[in-house]
């Protein structure tokens, strides 16, 4: 790996971090609490580039590294971990997707307006007995000539509720397996299309997870993603990437609850000194800061073999792995430094240890990850 951050990486991050701190941080705790989806937020960060990041200008995106995405990431999940996993879907889940493996007529139609932050989109892979087992879609898109009938319920959907578009796996052809899975675009109010109920969140409260249900929604042929067949592979690729935004917001959560336990260490006094002059707190602060450091060096690597055209799969995986655990970690730890006042909203601490819990679970569990890390090391 050789990373030097450029000129261009560090105007990419503080302008993340202006935004984050600035525009995210005054209504975050609000957001929380009432579930409120950052509709005007998310327009902002549309404005900045951010929904599209690594798309080629040419097709409404920012033209940017998966660096600079990393950079963003963690900048914006330090503040609000909500926004940044909108960021990260539409980013690394829907439009890397269809700019790598849709046609130029997909690209024009779904892809140029989220790219550019006027749509957004989702990935829908997840049902109520596929997360982990991702071949045992039950969801159905049966061959009718012109047009796939696409039938099923798919959960736990980030963005269900306010994207435009959605890519869906399903199954075409139960004989086959794996390989009798395809992936389609879905428009939202296509007939039959229904986002159902909101799910009601520990973490991540003001992003919006939907169930959502297909009742015979006639898909046109031209909205399969790729060749018959290839929609499994698109779907673990597209994942492997997705991992790189999840880690990165993971480190994210990690690096924000550090930042406000050292605050914290400082201003608080007890036994007539600041906090961080006793061994058991300094501990925890050196335990913190070298495992954000190697979360950080972690989802860089991953960014950096994307970026250079090499297989990252294990590198995301392990990324994603190392990043969850210590955002959990240190986001508990820094609710300890801060004791009780840790545990009310004011802090932003308590928001981010509920935050920090799904990074371990969506976008693969970490139980995913060691078997993916596994496989590609005993191979
Ligand atoms: N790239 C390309 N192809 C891949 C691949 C990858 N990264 N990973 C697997 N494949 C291919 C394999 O080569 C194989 O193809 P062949 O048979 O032609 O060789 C095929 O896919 C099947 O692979 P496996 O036999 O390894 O499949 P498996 O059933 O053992 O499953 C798994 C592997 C890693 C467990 C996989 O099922 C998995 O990743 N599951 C987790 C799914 C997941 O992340 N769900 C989260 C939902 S999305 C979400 O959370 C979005 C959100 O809203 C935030």
């Amino acid at each position: 790996m050789n990373i030097e951050l450029t000129e261009e990486h560090l105007a990419v991050r503080d302008a993340a971090r202006d935004f984050a701190q600035n525009v995210l941080k005054p209504g975050v705790i609000e957001r929380d609490e009432q579930q409120r989806f950052p509709a005007e937020e998310i327009k902002q960060l549309g404005e900045l580039g951010f929904l599209g990041m690594m798309v080629d200008p040419k097709y409404g995106g920012g033209g940017m590294d998966t660096i600079s995405y990393v950079l963003a990431m963690e900048e914006i999940s330090k503040v609000d971990a909500s926004c940044s996993v909108v960021m990260s879907v539409n980013n690394s889940l829907y439009c890397w997707g269809i700019e790598k493996y849709g046609t130029e007529e997909q690209k024009q139609k779904y892809l140029v307006p989220c790219a550019s932050g006027q749509k957004i989109g989702a990935f829908c892979l997840s049902e109520p007995e596929a997360g982990s087992d991702a071949t045992s879609q039950r969801t159905t898109a049966i061959d009718k000539g012109d047009h796939y009938l696409l039938n099923g319920t798919k959960n736990w959907i980030t963005n269900g509720g306010s994207a435009s578009y959605y890519i869906v796996i399903a199954q075409t052809d139960v004989e086959k397996g794996h390989r009798g899975i395809n992936a389609f675009i879905i428009e939202k109010g296509m007939e039959g299309f229904v986002v159902g109920a909101k799910e009601n969140k520990m973490g991540i409260r003001a992003s919006d997870t939907h169930t959502l249900l297909f009742n015979d929604v006639k898909v046109p042929k031209e909205n399969r993603i790729g060749e018959d067949g290839f929609g499994f592979k698109f779907a673990m690729m597209i994942l492997s990437g997705g991992r790189i935004g999840i880690a990165s917001q993971a480190l994210g959560i990690a690096s924000g609850a550090m930042e406000l336990a050292i605050a914290y260490s400082k201003e608080r006094q007890a036994f007539g000194k600041p906090i961080n002059q006793h061994q058991a707190i300094a501990f925890k602060l050196a335990d913190m800061a070298t495992e954000v450091e190697a979360s950080r060096l972690l989802c860089l690597q991953a960014a950096w073999l994307k970026d250079q055209k090499k297989n990252f799969d294990k590198e995301s995986a392990m990324a994603k792995f190392y990043a969850s655990k210590t955002a959990m970690k240190v986001a508990t730890e820094a609710v300890q430094v801060h004791g009780g006042y840790g545990f009310v909203k004011e802090y932003h601490v308590e928001r981010l240890m509920r935050d920090a819990k799904i990074t371990q679970i969506y976008e693969g569990t970490s139980e995913i990850q060691q078997i993916v890390i596994s496989r590609a090391i005993l191979k």
